[in-house]
Order: structure tokens, then sequence, then C-alpha cells
């Protein structure tokens, strides 16, 4: 099923946004190579921009949280972690066993909860209050 960017998943703080739409991007490329039977080099692709991701958006992310004092940041920060250490199995194992055309399907459940789970609920929770911090009006 193609995904679809929707409004809710904006934080209205520009760079963040231009970072979530980067793996936006990605995603709709695994899947239209998954359609092309590419997909075992899409994924292999995908966890390589999962590792620029993780040091340039989280880093974004988490530098905000501390030059501000975001109160949530603990908890927010531990996500991040979870995640990358659920991708940083994943590809562990994918090493070990081989790359599976069933990958494909896995990746995307996994990158389909974390756009809405994350980019859609936990990073809204910060964004008002980096906003004001910031001087950005709704
Ligand atoms: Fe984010
Ligand atoms: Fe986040």
């Amino acid at each position: 099923m193609p995904i679809e960017w929707k409004a809710y998943l904006e934080t209205g703080i520009p760079i963040i946004d231009k970072q979530h739409k980067e793996l936006f991007n990605q995603m709709q490329e695994l899947h239209a190579a998954c359609k092309e039977q590419g997909g075992k080099a899409a994924i292999q692709e995908m966890f390589g921009f999962l590792e620029g991701y993780f040091n340039d958006h989280f880093a974004t992310e988490e530098k905000l949280f501390e030059e501000h004092e975001f109160p949530g940041m603990d908890r927010h920060v531990s996500a991040h972690d979870a995640f990358k250490e659920e991708i940083h199995e994943f590809r562990k194992d994918v090493n070990e066993r081989g790359i599976k055309a069933m990958d494909a399907l896995k990746m995307n459940r996994i990158l389909v909860g974390w756009l809405t789970k994350h980019i859609g609920n936990m990073d809204q929770e910060f964004a008002p209050f980096i906003k004001k911090k910031l001087g950005m009006h709704d």
C-alpha cells in the first residue's frame, strides 16, 4: 500500500519537517523498488539511509531538546535509542542469514509504524514547546 504524507505529520519546524520528509521519500523509493523486484537492494539502501538519519536527524532533535531544556527529553531520547536498537538488530540479523524478499515487508512495517507513532505523535509533542522557545508561532 502506498504511503501518503499527511498534514498531521508536520511539526512546523522547517529543519525537522525537511528531515522527516527525507525519510518519507526514502520509504516511497523502497515501496517502488519492491514492486519492481529491486527490494533487496532497496533494503540495503534503507539501512544506509537510516544510519545517516540517526546521526543527522536524531542529533538535530536532541540538540534542540538540550538547548531549550525540553522536559520530555529523556523519554524522547529513549524512544530514539530503542528505534536505533531495533534497526541495528534487524540489520545484524539480515547480515547473518542473508537478505530475504520478506524483509522488505518487515522494513516497511517498522517504518510505517515509526512514521505514524513517532513522527505523528511523539515529535508533535515537542513541536509547540520548541516553537515557542524559537519565537515561532503556530
Ligand atoms: Fe523526528
Ligand atoms: Fe523524535
